[in-house]
């Protein structure tokens, strides 16, 4: 595995993969990898000749007040974890070489980007999007991967490389989970063990209100009564937003309907003390709607 600091000889690197006709794939990340990049990185190498990640935690894409500083930052770890999943080449970039002085373009989705984590978070989309345009643009991957613990993102990513003619394929991977359920994130390390012990409760609302959707259930209301039930929030949990929406384009459902015809997602975010966590189930349109 080559580790690379800069940003022209990673990119040089690329170039000779792909003059040699081999197949690139790359994984963003923003590193303190856990099992979750993992499986990110397994399915590119399963899927590429050459795969590439990208360890870059980028400044633009946390609103002031936000937990830049804190991020957990762990190299040695992180190039041990490429290294075992096969990765080819782990690169590092810094934020004067990816944000050099003058910088000034920026890349903005809109629709799709506004809401959730759009909405508490107001510039954090325009970052995602411009980082991962300068990633795609530095390694021209053939495909790209992404996880679905990040929905919107995933939503966003896929967005921008159709809308910008990046012919790049992103794939979304699953999210990857501890046992007892909570999405497995850089962030978790942040939680105390009685905040641990609480965070599962998001997944399990997910799951309840998943299960109340599949019996029937086609109220958007109800549907959220439920989320908020189990989700209990209190000092310990606060919510920062819990939506059932289109899977699709992330529109309200018109009517506050569930129409089984088309995917419905089923998105929380939360602070269990001072960490903010994401996740959601997608459920698929059913053939018989
Ligand atoms: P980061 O949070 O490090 O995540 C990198 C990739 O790993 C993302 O595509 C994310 O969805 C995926 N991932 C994280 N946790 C996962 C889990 N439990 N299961 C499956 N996949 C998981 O997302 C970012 O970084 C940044 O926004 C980035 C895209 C790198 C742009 O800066």
């Amino acid at each position: 595995m080559r580790v690379i600091e800069g940003l022209e000889e990673a990119a040089g690197l690329c170039d000779r993969w792909r003059a040699a006709g081999l197949g690139v794939g790359l994984v963003p990340t923003m590193g303190a990898l856990h099992e979750g990049h993992a499986s990110l990185l397994r399915r590119a190498r399963a899927e590429c000749d050459r795969v590439a990640a990208s360890i870059f935690v980028n400044p633009t894409q946390f609103g002031p007040g936000e937990d830049l500083a804190a991020y957990p930052r762990t190299r040695d770890a992180d190039v041990a974890l490429c290294e075992g999943a096969g990765v080819d080449l782990a690169f590092f970039a810094r934020a004067e070489e990816v944000y050099p002085e003058g910088f000034q373009t920026w890349v903005t989705v809109e629709h799709i980007a506004r809401p959730l984590c759009g909405a508490s978070r107001p510039v954090h989309f325009r970052g995602v999007a411009t980082v991962v345009t300068q990633l795609l643009a530095i390694v021209r991957p053939h495909r790209a991967y992404f996880g679905a613990k990040d929905y919107q993102q995933s939503r966003v990513v896929a967005r921008l490389a159709r809308d910008l003619h990046l012919g790049v394929e992103i794939r979304v991977c699953d999210a990857v989970r501890e046992p007892d359920g909570l999405a497995m994130s850089s962030r978790n390390r942040h939680l105390s063990l009685p905040e641990r012990a609480v965070a599962p409760r998001i997944y399990r609302a997910l799951v309840a209100a998943r299960d109340l959707v599949l019996t029937g259930e086609a109220r958007v209301g109800r549907v959220l009564e439920r989320l908020h039930e189990v989700l209990e929030p209190g000092p310990e949990l606060r919510i920062d937003y819990a939506e059932v929406r289109d899977a699709e384009d992330l529109r309200e459902l018109p009517g506050g309907r569930i129409a089984r015809g088309a995917g419905v997602l089923i998105a929380v975010a939360a602070f269990v003390g001072n960490t903010r966590l994401i996740d959601n189930v997608v459920i698929p349109p059913d053939p018989r709607a």
